[in-house]
């Protein structure tokens, strides 16, 4: 059965990543040549309720080198027909007359699922809510474990932040828990550890976590360090002290040599500037690789080349 839209990383099963990552090689060396016309056929259709400047940017920029053209709205609370009460549904319906996948990141859980499910063409869930999902996030993400630690299986990997609410540490959890032998840390203040349905899920599939509230013992073991923002206010709530959770110069010198430090960005003062010449600082070449992830992705919808 045919994939028609990308709402949650579980979707994608270990040959669909493989898959993908070939595809995204290939697409780096289309960029490489400025591009290719193959797509010029297809129109994007960009439906953002939040703001973003990764994940628009990335996939408009996909879709201009794979041929395509683009139809966007960045604040589409405002400048769309939600402003006069259009449901999301009216609003998918409509532009999904005008356009042959429809990427969305919208406020709420869930509002990627509901707009797939009356979508016929497909949609792609650019992150919804806080507390949902960012496939395409944890996808690039994947990849950038990979491309970076020439493997997926027996890794160590700590994702920092608040997490109950971390839409990208929620959707790579998912997607590091289908290789062999990974273990996952969860470092994250009083009350914003990461949700029991994740690690339901993990108990499951026989993958081995731990939980922490410190980053201190952890952070000197493991492969890759998922750095994600920390909220002042959010934090503030959970009475601790957030700069514990801050990586800078000092926090570099404890970690491994062939360690990477990963985040999905925006950053606010969880990663000192100071680190960003540090060759296992992958935070920027994370963004680049979001460029050929979703273009790979694309290619996989339109060549309707996704198999369930
Ligand atoms: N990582 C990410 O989703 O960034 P944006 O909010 O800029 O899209």
């Amino acid at each position: 059965m045919n994939l028609h839209h990308i709402v949650e990383s579980q979707q994608f099963t270990v040959p669909r990543i493989m898959e993908l990552f070939e595809r995204t090689e290939q697409m780096k060396k289309i960029v490489a040549r400025g591009g290719t016309r193959d797509y010029d056929n297809k129109i994007m259709a960009t439906l953002f309720y939040k703001s973003s400047t990764r994940t628009r940017f990335s996939f408009e920029a996909a879709m201009y080198r794979l041929g395509g053209k683009v139809l966007s709205t960045e604040h589409a609370r405002e400048f769309s027909s939600e402003i006069e009460g259009e449901v999301l549904e009216d609003s998918i319906k409509i532009i999904a007359n005008y356009s042959d996948v429809i990427v969305l990141r919208h406020p709420e859980e869930g509002g990627a699922k509901r707009a797939a499910a009356i979508s016929p063409v497909p949609v792609i869930n650019a992150g919804d809510g806080a507390g949902g999902q960012h496939p395409t996030q944890a996808l690039l993400d994947l990849y950038t474990i990979f491309s970076e630690c020439k493997t997926l299986d027996g890794l160590s990997v700590a994702i920092i932040g608040a997490l109950d609410l971390g839409r990208t540490a929620r959707s790579l959890a998912y997607l590091l828990s289908k290789f062999d032998r990974v273990k996952l840390y969860f470092i994250a203040p009083k009350g914003l550890q990461i949700k029991q349905d994740i690690l339901d899920h993990l108990d499951e599939k026989g993958i081995s976590y731990h939980l922490s509230e410190s980053p201190h013992n952890i952070i000197n073991k493991v492969d890759v360090v998922y750095q994600t923002r920390i909220e002042r206010e959010r934090m503030a709530k959970s009475d601790t002290d957030i700069t514990k959770y801050n990586i800078d110069s000092s926090v570099l010198q404890k970690m491994k040599y062939d360690s990477i430090i990963m985040h999905p960005l925006p950053r606010s003062v969880e990663i000192a500037r100071e680190i960003d010449n540090d060759p296992r600082a992958a935070y920027f070449r994370q963004t680049q690789n979001g460029l050929y992830v979703r273009m790979a992705l694309l290619t996989m919808l339109f060549d309707n080349n996704i198999q369930e």
